[in-house]
């Protein structure tokens, strides 16, 4: 009976129906779908999750300090469903948590979810093509899909690729549930994450990320993120619109190309930077020399900029030029860093970042950040790295709704006021 072909079919059928009456239950309510962002304070915040251990360029690195720089997205995973908060992160794809049991984990303060306790969790097994969408994956001796996922800040996460049933929140409180998605069933999970962080939300462009899964469901391969400046009251949440209806639109909007990735590595959302004016100054991105194209990855889950060194110091140069204050000197902990002793946003430039057809102005509260751990220092949200390109970050990202068209291949900024509606 059960190995009968027409039994087989009748199960196909079944799956094929559920899938379409799914999706489309999905698509006519929703075209696309908006949700909060939220931060927390906590002293243990660590900066910096791009992937390592990739060949690529704008393998930047940077020292590892103590910003409250992430914006949390909230979900529920299984059935019943958890709640999860995890790092909104457009510089990695795959979206894991913490899963019980968690050996040698980092502390983490609500309850981490147990994959037992789920009627919808299930293992991806190794020889799936579920399974290749990782670009490492790990057979275990059962074929399970292991998975070692390490970041620039030496984060790692470690487990097993699963599917759950996802439920989300809409920002005007309407659920929806997603049957499937890939996530990353963390087991090991170590590094510079803070208690209120029980994960990553991968929102890259590669093939496992939960933008790549959503997209297509939503409406389109595509988002976009208004987050609020880092001087922000914590209780204003930023924003974050999955599929059709997220493009960004009307007056003031800039574009500019999406470049591929010259590496195999296809998450980053690489755009190409000219030069930066400081007032009224330009500094090329090189002084000599053509600019290579995608030279800058846009990394929502790394706080600061990244810049080469060569361009940083001549950014600082101009920087300190129109800061009527004297720059801290004297504290080695600071590093290569610009800070100045004071309580308030400096009366500092406006930095124009040129990128290929937008250019994007940055006032003081996008470029000048409170220390957590100096109070009354605030440095340039700026660092310098010795590879040639760097990292756009999410300081200078904020205020700004800025849109990923992954169909149109291009990264659109309009200047918006982030923390209202
Ligand atoms: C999934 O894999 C994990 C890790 O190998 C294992 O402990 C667990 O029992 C598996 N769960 C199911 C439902 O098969
Ligand atoms: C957990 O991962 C860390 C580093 O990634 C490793 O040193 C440690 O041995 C792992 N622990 C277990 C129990 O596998
Ligand atoms: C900086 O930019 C803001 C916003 O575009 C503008 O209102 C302000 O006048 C600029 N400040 C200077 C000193 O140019
Ligand atoms: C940043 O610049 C300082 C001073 O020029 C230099 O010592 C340091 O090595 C640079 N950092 C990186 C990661 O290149």
């Amino acid at each position: 009976m059960v190995s009968s072909p027409s039994f087989y079919s009748f199960l196909a059928i079944i799956s094929l129906l559920f899938h379409l009456f799914l999706i489309s239950s999905i698509t006519a309510k929703n075209d696309g779908f908006t949700v909060k962002l939220f931060r927390k304070a906590s002293p243990f915040s660590r900066s910096h999750l791009m992937r390592s251990s990739k060949n690529n360029p704008n393998d930047a690195h940077a020292p590892v300090r103590g910003y409250i720089g992430h914006y949390l997205m909230e979900l529920n995973i299984g059935t019943p469903p958890v709640k999860v908060s995890g790092i909104a992160d457009t510089g990695s794809d795959l979206t894991w948590t913490s899963c019980e049991p968690c050996v040698g984990c980092y502390k983490q303060i609500e309850p981490l979810f147990n994959p037992l306790k789920s009627s919808t969790y299930s293992n991806v097994s190794c020889n799936t093509p579920l399974c290749d969408k990782l670009d490492t994956k790990e057979c275990s001796p059962e074929k399970r899909c292991g998975y070692t996922y390490a970041y620039a800040s030496s984060s790692v996460t470690k487990g097993v690729l699963a599917q759950e049933t996802i439920t989300l929140t809409s920002n005007t409180n309407e659920p929806i549930s997603l049957n499937g998605i890939l996530f990353g069933c963390g087991h090991n999970n170590t590094g510079g994450f803070n208690d209120h962080e029980m994960g990553i939300i991968g929102l890259g462009r590669g093939p496992v990320s939960f933008l790549s899964q959503l997209g297509p469901l939503l409406g389109g391969l595509k988002f976009s993120q208004c987050l609020v400046p880092f001087l922000t009251d914590i209780k204003i949440s930023s924003k974050l619109s999955f599929g059709k209806g997220s493009e960004v639109l009307g007056q003031g909007v800039v574009t500019t190309p999406m470049v591929p990735s010259p590496t195999q590595d296809k998450t980053p959302y690489l755009v190409t930077l000219e030069g930066i004016t400081v007032e009224d100054t330009y500094l090329p991105f090189k002084t000599s020399g053509t600019v290579a194209k995608g030279n800058m990855m846009i990394d929502s889950g790394t706080p600061p900029t990244i810049l080469p060194n060569d361009l940083y110091d001549r950014l600082v140069n101009e920087v300190k030029k129109r800061v009527s204050m004297e720059p801290i000197t004297n504290d080695p902990s600071l590093g290569n860093q610009l800070c100045y002793h004071t309580n308030t946003s400096p009366n500092g430039p406006n930095l124009t970042f040129h990128f290929e057809g937008a250019n994007i102005v940055l006032t003081p509260i996008q470029i000048f950040i409170p220390q957590i751990e100096k109070v009354g220092v605030i440095c340039l949200g700026i660092t310098n790295n010795s590879a040639e390109g760097g990292i756009y970050g999410n300081f200078a990202q904020s205020n700004y709704l800025i849109g990923f068209d992954l169909e149109r291949e291009v990264v659109s900024f309009k200047p918006t006021d982030c923390t209202k509606g």
